[in-house]
């Protein structure tokens, strides 16, 4: 089967992560979390004190950041430099960061070449909120998964580590200001691309989603 550039958008909580692993292993892809990377710039400005509206600080961070996907035997590890930072970009303070960090065109420009980049090889799933619009247009398929605001704030709650504190509502209440920052920002606001195919996962477990998009993907 041909190889292909597949997408897959949509708002936190709907799955995309679970999904794209799953697709990318029946479909023996690569896969790349694009909202890793951005949690990674998060990461590292908010370590060297760097506020999102600095953008004269992101813009220095950016010009010298070096992130990269290792794949062993924990899985795919994103490192920063020689620092493997995949377990400290989890957080609910880096979470909020890198939205607020995604906003920024300074950011949002140093990870689109990054992306393309790792897009030159075929086979490959890209999961984030603008994939299929800005930087990968002329994907082959282009996915958007979407969920009802409790089933992914649920979601979002069983994915906590056991340390978290957070109660199921400040879950909701961050997830619903996310939802809004990413939906409203002026460059790349998440939304479904013009040609995506729209999934709702609400009550879809991750096998019935991945055989649905496999069923699109056979008619390519
Ligand atoms: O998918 P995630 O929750 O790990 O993403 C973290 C943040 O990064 C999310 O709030 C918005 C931003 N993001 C983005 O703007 N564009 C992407 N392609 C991926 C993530």
């Amino acid at each position: 089967m041909k190889r292909l550039v597949i997408t897959i958008d949509g708002p936190a909580g709907a799955g995309k992560t679970t999904v794209s692993q799953a697709l990318a292993e029946r479909l023996n892809y690569r896969y790349i979390d694009t909202g890793a990377l951005y949690r990674g710039v998060a990461y590292e400005a908010g370590s060297r004190g760097i506020t999102p509206d600095d953008d004269k600080g992101l813009e220095n961070l950016c010009s010298t950041l070096d992130l990269k996907f290792v794949s062993n035997k924990s899985g795919l590890r994103l490192f920063s430099r020689d620092s493997d930072i995949t377990d400290l970009i989890r957080t609910p303070s880096i979470t909020m960061l890198a939205s607020a960090v995604s906003a920024r065109p300074v950011v949002r420009n140093y990870l689109l070449g990054l992306q393309r980049k790792l897009g030159k090889e075929k086979g490959v799933i890209f999961e984030g909120r603008d994939m299929g619009t800005v930087v990968f247009p002329d994907a082959e398929v282009k996915f958007f998964l979407d969920a009802s605001r409790k089933a992914r704030a649920i979601r979002r709650y069983k994915e906590l580590k056991p340390s978290n504190t957070q109660t199921l509502q400040e879950v909701e209440k961050d997830m619903d200001q996310r939802d809004k920052n990413d939906s409203t920002r002026s460059l790349a606001p998440l939304k479904p691309a013009p040609d995506a195919i729209l999934i709702d996962s609400t009550g879809l477990s991750v096998d019935e989603v991945v055989e649905l998009m496999l069923s699109h993907i056979k008619d390519i």
